[in-house]
């Protein structure tokens, strides 16, 4: 059958055959561009529509940590998807200055975001994926990174050590 045939010489089953196989190919169509599209607007739209929040986070009793002693801490995010898993754990670098005083620095490189190292003989924090070094103070002392790492504030409440997360630092 043509569609240079007259109207009144088409096999009405075919007609409506293609016409509901035209439907089902407009649907089909419309599922795949959703399918595709509602993800990609989701994720440009989530900075507007989602701000993660600052929240404080335990990372452990005082007493756990000693004076002049750097350590990696861990946590959760602020703001942690269903299905994040244990992708939702971030991490600091947590320095105990005096009996009263705590330091926390992001772990993540201000060049790329790469996880940092602490060297605790050199007193440097070093960054494995392009030499990035920093000083203690968290300040650049080589290589690309671009600022100093980022600090979190940090607590003593109820004799916990708490650090103030938010959503992962890019500078
Ligand atoms: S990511 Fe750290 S130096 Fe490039």
């Amino acid at each position: 059958m043509h569609d240079s045939e007259p109207l009144a010489e088409r096999d009405p089953v075919e007609a409506t055959r293609r016409e509901f196989l035209s439907m089902v190919s407009v649907i089909c169509g419309a599922a795949i561009a959703a399918i595709i599209a509602v993800p990609c607007v989701g994720f440009l739209l989530s900075p507007l529509i989602r701000r993660a929040p600052r929240l404080w986070r335990s990372v452990g009793p005082v007493n756990n940590f000693q004076v002049g002693q750097t350590v990696e801490v861990s946590f959760l995010d602020s703001s942690p998807l269903a299905w994040a898993g244990v992708t939702a754990k971030t991490a600091a670098w947590l320095r105990r200055e005096t009996e009263t005083e705590f330091i926390a620095f992001s772990v993540n490189c201000t060049h790329l975001g790469c996880p940092v190292r602490w060297l605790p003989h050199a007193d440097l924090f070093m960054c494995p994926c392009h030499g990035g070094v920093y000083y203690k103070d968290g300040q650049v002392a080589a290589g690309p990174p671009p600022h100093p790492l980022v600090r979190y504030p940090v607590q003593v409440y109820n004799g916990e050590v708490r650090i103030l997360t938010s959503p992962i630092p890019t500078v």
